[in-house]
Order: structure tokens, then C-alpha cells, then sequence
């Protein structure tokens, strides 16, 4: 008997800092995900530079390709389709992931599937779990989005809320600046908020008994920065700990209060956690026993996929793919403000 020939989807993701190759089999399982990031780069600055991020991608992303073929022992005939994120995310990052894919399905005479960097991280709890996405309620956090999502199936999303002002990685990367901590903040006011009390200091919970399925975290950066004022400077290790731990319980009560809220609005059963802001462990925590506390079954996004990766954008195309939709023409532009639920 012949075996079968090698079919394996090949994804590029460069939407921001991170410039990401990842190589996943046509049931969605992952073979090889590499990530360079480039959080040193832009840390001095205090965020993303985009000039910055796009250059990197350039040199980066040639050598990155060539590595992940290399460590998946794979040659080029084995490449049946390649993907790429598409968009949201900053223009001149996007363009050197997608411009680069659309070569490579060109040259390879195979399917190019422009794939929403939203999508990437919706789908991304159930990497390695199967390629079938059962009828859930999402929540994705990242850095530039805060989403409840109703999810029928692959390519079926009814964006049910978002955030009215920062996303809720955004209001932790904002108050970590206004602390002195190290960018991104999410990860180090994690850090401090382990070591914190997080009942000292009573900050709002924007929007938590709205009715609906909107955030709003801007507010809590503003209390952040009236607070920090008030408290004696430099701030005390205590103090800052304190801070942190309150914080992130109120970022988290108002996530998982809205995520809980939706799932008993549709009654699906399934929950599903993704985004940057997933690798908290408090979130993880809370979001563990609201399901157990309301027989949920609930699917967390890994902490590897959970900040920006190409393994998420393999997986959404090879769900694609296998749910028997076609790829992309080749003349699909990037989009930067590329929404869920709009095909790119
Ligand atoms: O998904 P992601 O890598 O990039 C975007 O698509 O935006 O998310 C990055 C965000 C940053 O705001 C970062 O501070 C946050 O995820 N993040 C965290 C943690 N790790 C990353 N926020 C809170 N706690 C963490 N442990
Ligand atoms: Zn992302």
C-alpha cells in the first residue's frame, strides 16, 4: 500500500511584534509553531514602534521559515497550502507575513488562505484538541480587543460585545507604564499581583452589571493614575504588590462576571478563553471554577497559543480548509481594521 503524500498548511503571522512560522497537518494539528518576538526591541519605547516591528519582520521572517522546515524535516513538495493573517493589526507588519505567503502559494502552485488574526485566537483553545469547533461562547482578550463571540462553527461568528474603549490588555499594559513596569504590563503586574492583597484598594468594575455584553476599561486606568498620585512616592514594594493584585481583580471580575452573563443568555454549554490576557493565571483560575460552579465545560486557550503565534493561524486554516471552504485569491489586500465575522 502507498502511503498518503505529506499534507501540511504553512502559516505566517506578523501582524505585530512577534513574526511567528507554524506548520500544522490537515486535521489542524500543530507540527511545528516557532515565534521571534520582539518584545526587547520595543520595550525601551514603551510599546510598539511600527516602523521598528515591520523592519524586523523583514529580516526575521526568510531565516524563521527556513528554520521551521528545517526542524519539521520537511521539504517544499509536502506544502499543500499556505496561510497568512491578514489582518487586524499594523499595516506595514501585515503586509511582509501576507505578501510573503501569497509568493510562496504562488510558487508552489497551492491555495493561499488569508486568515483574520481574530479568528486565530477564537479558535485557538481547541488546538490540539480537534479541528470540529463545537457551538460556544468566547471570550478574547488581547491587546487590542476584548470580545464575546458567539460561535456557531468554523467561519460562523456573531460578535455579541466588545470593549467601548481600551481592550482589557491594553488597560494592564497602560497601568504597568503608570507603575514603571516593564513593557508589556500585563505579565508584570501579574508578577506583583501574585505577592499582592487584592481587597486593599476598590477599583470600579466598569459596565459589569450593564445588561450587556460591552466593556469598558478606561476608567480603571484613570482610578489607577488617581490612586498612584495619592500614595507616597516611590511607591512601596507593598503598595505597589497591593495595587497590582487590586487591579487585576477587577479586570478579571468584570471578564468573567460578562463571559458568565453570555453563557447563560445562549445556554451552549461550552465556554472558550483566548487572547495575551488568557495567560493570567488568576483569569485561569476564575474562569475554572465559574465553569465548575455552573456545569460548563470550558476550553482555555494553551499559554504558548495564547499570545500572538502562527499555530493559531494554521489551525483556523486547516479548520477551513477541512470544513471544505476555499482559499483566498491572490489579490485579497491586508486589512488593519479587519473585523470578526467579515471575511477577508
Ligand atoms: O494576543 P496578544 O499577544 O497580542 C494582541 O493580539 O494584542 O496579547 C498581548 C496582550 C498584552 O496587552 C499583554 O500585556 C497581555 O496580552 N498579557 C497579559 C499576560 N500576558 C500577556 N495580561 C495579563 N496577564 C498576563 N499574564
Ligand atoms: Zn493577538
Amino acid at each position: 500500500m502507498t502511503e498518503a503524500p505529506p499534507d501540511f498548511i504553512l502559516a505566517i503571522e506578523t501582524s505585530c511584534d512577534e513574526t511567528a512560522v507554524a506548520v500544522a497537518d490537515a486535521r489542524g494539528g500543530i507540527f511545528v509553531s516557532r515565534v521571534a518576538s520582539q518584545i526587547e526591541l520595543h520595550a525601551p519605547h514603551g510599546g510598539v514602534v511600527p516602523e521598528l516591528a515591520s523592519r524586523n519582520h523583514s529580516a526575521d521572517l526568510k531565516p524563521l521559515i527556513q528554520a521551521t522546515m528545517e526542524q519539521g524535516g520537511m521539504e517544499w513538495k509536502d506544502i499543500s497550502a499556505v496561510a497568512a493573517t491578514s489582518g487586524p493589526g499594523l499595516a506595514s507588519s501585515l503586509l511582509i507575513g501576507d505578501t510573503t505567503a501569497k509568493a510562496m502559494a504562488a510558487a508552489l502552485d497551492c491555495p493561499f488562505y488569508s486568515i483574520n488574526h481574530m479568528e486565530g485566537h477564537l479558535l485557538s483553545p481547541f488546538i490540539q484538541k480537534g479541528i470540529l469547533i463545537p457551538e460556544h461562547i468566547a471570550l478574547v482578550v488581547s491587546g487590542g480587543h476584548t470580545l464575546l463571540v458567539k460561535v456557531g462553527g468554523v467561519g460562523d461568528y456573531e460578535v455579541m460585545g466588545s470593549t467601548k474603549d481600551d481592550a482589557a490588555g491594553e488597560a494592564f499594559d497602560k497601568v504597568g507604564k503608570l507603575l514603571g513596569l516593564a513593557y508589556p504590563g500585563g505579565p508584570e503586574i501579574a508578577k506583583h499581583a501574585a505577592e499582592g492583597d487584592s481587597a486593599r484598594f476598590d477599583f470600579p468594575r466598569s459596565m459589569l452589571d450593564s445588561g450587556d455584553n460591552d466593556f469598558s476599561f478606561s476608567g480603571l486606568k484613570t482610578s489607577a493614575r488617581y490612586l498612584i498620585e495619592k500614595l507616597n512616592q516611590p511607591l512601596s514594594e507593598t503598595d505597589l504588590n497591593d495595587i497590582c493584585a487590586s487591579f487585576q481583580e477587577a479586570v478579571v471580575d468584570v471578564l468573567v462576571g460578562k463571559l458568565q452573563a453570555a453563557a447563560k443568555q445562549y445556554d451552549t454549554g461550552i465556554i472558550a478563553v483566548s487572547g495575551g490576557v488568557s495567560c493570567n493565571r488568576r483569569l485561569r483560575e476564575r474562569c475554572a471554577a465559574m465553569a465548575t460552579a455552573g456545569n460548563l465545560e470550558l476550553e482555555m486557550a494553551e499559554p504558548a497559543y495564547s499570545t500572538d503565534n502562527a499555530a493559531m493561524i494554521a489551525f483556523a486554516a486547516a479548520a477551513r480548509r477541512a470544513a471544505g471552504m476555499p482559499g483566498s485569491p491572490l489579490n485579497t489586500d491586508i486589512n488593519p481594521n479587519l473585523r470578526l465575522g467579515s471575511l477577508p
